[in-house]
This record gives C-alpha cells, structure tokens and sequence, in this order.
C-alpha cells in the first residue's frame, strides 16, 4: 500500500476516534447505553469499511460493540505493533492475527476530568491495502461519517441537556399558576438530576402548605358566619318582639326563592343573607331598640343606619362581602324613597327586594310595643296597596301567592 494512502486513512481514523470519544464520554456519564448503542450502529452502518467499533469502560470491558455478542467481555490489555502515539493518548497499533492483520485506534474517553475508558475502531489492513484511489473514497467516507457522527451527537446532546431543563422549566410555571401536577421525572444522577429531586420537593412542600392555608382559610369562614348567625340569634333574643324574626324571614324568603327558581348556592346564599339582614341593629343602643313608644327624629336617624352597620361588619370577612347588597339595601323602596342610599327600581338589588317583602310582613304580623299585630290578611292587603311604592311589581304578587301557599 502506499505509505502516503495508509498515512491518511490511519490519520482519518484517528480523528474519528477523537470526534467519536467526547460524545460517548457524555453518554456514559448520563447512563445514556441507548444513545451508546445508536451512535455504534450509525458508524457501522455509515461505514462498513470499519470492521468494528466498540466503547471500552475503565477495565477495559467492552459496554457497547458493534458486534452484540462481544458486549460484557473483557479485553486482553493492548497488543501488537504501536505505529504511533499521540499526546491525547490515542494509540494507533498494528495487530497481526489468524484472519488477516488489524489496524487498531484507541482513543481515551474523558468526561469531567474523569477517565471512563476507550472507544476502539478496528480496520482492515487488507481493505487498505486496495488501490490508492479507493483508497482515497474511503477517506472521503470517512470524512462523511464523521460529518454524520458530528450532526448525531449534537442532536443527541442537545436533547439530553436540554429535556430536563424544559421539563423543569414547564414545572415551574405550573407551580407559579398553582397547579399541582405529578413530580418531574429525572434523567440522571448528575447536578440537573439533584436540581430536578430538589424542585419536586419542595413543589410537595408548597402545595401541602397551600391545601393547609385554603383548609385554615374555610375553617376561619366558617367560624366567622358561625359568629354572625350567633350575633343575629342575639339581636332578636334582645328584642321579645321580634324574637324569631330573622329566622321566619329566612323561611318566607327560601320559599319565595324556590318560586323564583334559586337553588344550590344561590339558594344557600339568600338565606344566609337573611339570617344576616338585621345584624347592624348589633350597633343599635337598648334605649333606641327597646323604646316602648315611638322613635323621635334622632332616635329614627339612628335606627335608619343599621343596614350600614351591616355592611361594614359583613365588609371585615372577604367570603361574606357577596351578602352586602341583600343587607344593605333591604329597607331600600321600589320608587326610591327608601334607605340609605334611595336606590328605585331594577337598581335595588333583587335578593334585597326579595328580603324587603319578607321583612315587611314579618314585622306587620309581629306584636310592636306600640302596636298589635295585623292579620295575615291586613298585612297581605297593605303589601298588595304598596305595590311599585315601596315593593317590587313583579315580585310582591308572587310573595302574596307564596304566603297563601304556606297557611
Ligand atoms: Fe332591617
């Protein structure tokens, strides 16, 4: 063979094994034997001259081969001729043998300052022995393998190297929406690896905690409303005239709701609103409430106020703010001349006007200290005169129907 020919094929040779060794190192570090395997197959396959190719471990065990069977088994330490050494440690050595004589390069493989063992490419001293112009194909065929192994191990690395930082990235976002989604999967035992271990940790941390904060917040809701129907008990109990009256409104409004069509929270919502409507009378001194007779100018200005005292107790909890418009303005008059913001017609919220129906006859049917209590009839017929006065056109008859249905 010429010597210039054998010179260029053992150099080509030698740069393959040099190219194929950094990708390799980094496919054994991420325990990638797939990506091993796939790299082998495409020299192969891009390049049948080579007789074998293999990637060598620490102890010179064979971890990937292009030939399978040779995978596991241990390599005799090196042998043969060495033709030359280069300062990177790759060994190009000539290997007599039974079938024919061997061309073998050995490149070290490097990862992270670690040796984690060799690639080996074993050529056919025959094949290069053809003539120099064939010769000089198969160098230009190895150029173009490693163009491909080049193009192979970029895609392979950059998927390795970037999959995990997306998957962690897409985690992160899902946290910062309060999603709780399953934990990362983790590619490898590397500082990535332990990054990803620690994110699904503490991902388990916040959302144990956020479970914990809502469970805390709903236990708090809870004991407020349960406050508040325990002040509304207490504010009829003071008065034994209108002892009860909050809880008998409540049925004439749910009954007049169901008419309506409410149910579910809807439902539950206007009936607590109800149970809510006098709670500003809290603020309302024993003197104002329990006069015998009848409220003067001042006394009545003061009275007047309780469905703000309402709002502004209801405002101090977030989850009981959707009451205020019922207990605001449930003394409000359908042509405005209502309190305490004169508000007229379709503006009155309708759980309000709902509760100022029932409120109306609720009070009309109780005892007064200076008054007795009407009849169901007189009561229904001055509901019936203030129609588009002080109630709502549309909903007074279907209360008067409601009253007549439940006795
Ligand atoms: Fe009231």
């Amino acid at each position: 063979m010429s010597s210039h020919v054998a010179e260029k094929v053992i150099r080509t040779a030698e740069t393959l094994g040099r190219s194929i060794a950094p990708s390799a190192g980094f496919l054994m570090g991420a325990h990638d034997l797939l990506g091993l395997d796939y790299m082998v197959f495409q020299i192969r396959k891009t390049n049948p001259d080579i007789k074998s190719i293999g990637v060598l471990g620490p102890e010179r065990d064979i971890i990937v081969h292009s030939d399978i069977k040779e995978r596991g088994r241990k390599l005799e330490p090196p042998q043969g001729e060495i033709l030359e050494r280069s300062e990177d440690g790759t060994f190009v050595r000539k290997i007599p043998g039974g079938s024919g004589t061997l061309i073998e390069i050995e490149s070290p493989i490097v990862f992270m300052d670690k040796h984690l063992g060799s690639v080996i490419l074993e050529l056919d001293w025959s094949v290069l022995s053809t003539a120099q112009s064939v010769a000089q194909r198969k160098v230009i065929g190895l150029f173009a393998v490693i163009l491909a192994l080049g193009t192979v191990s970029s895609v392979l690395l950059s998927s390795n190297l970037t999959r995990p930082i997306k998957e962690l990235s897409s985690g992160v976002e899902e946290l910062k929406r309060g999603k709780t989604g399953k934990p990362l999967r983790i590619f490898s035992g590397d500082e990535l690896g332990r990054l990803t271990a620690s994110f699904n940790e503490m991902s388990g941390l916040i959302t144990n905690q956020r479970e914990r904060l809502a469970q805390d917040a709903r236990e708090l809701e809870e004991a407020y409303i349960s406050t508040v129907r325990v002040v509304a008990a207490a504010i009829d109990a003071r008065d034994s005239y209108t002892h009860g009256h909050s809880t008998r409104v409540s049925e004439l409004v749910v009954a007049l709701a169901r008419e309506l069509g409410m149910s579910g929270q809807e439902l539950e919502d206007i009936e607590i609103a109800c149970l809510f409507h006098d709670v500003g009378k809290i603020k309302i001194s024993d003197a104002i409430l329990h006069k015998a007779g009848k409220l003067d100018p001042a006394e009545w200005a003061e009275m007047k106020k309780h469905p703000e005292y309402g709002a502004e107790i209801l405002r101090k909890a977030p989850s009981l703010r959707r009451f205020i418009p019922a207990v605001r303005h449930h003394h409000e008059w359908y042509d405005g001349s209502g309190y305490p913001d004169g508000l007229s017609g379709e503006r009155i919220p309708r759980e309000a006007a709902i509760i100022s129906l029932a409120d109306a006859y609720d009070a009309m049917t109780s005892d007064r200290p200076y008054r007795n209590a009407m009849t169901k009839e007189k009561a229904m017929a001055t509901i019936q005169e203030y129609i588009g006065k002080q109630f709502n056109p549309e909903l007074a008859p279907l209360f008067l129907g409601t009253v007549e249905k439940m006795g």
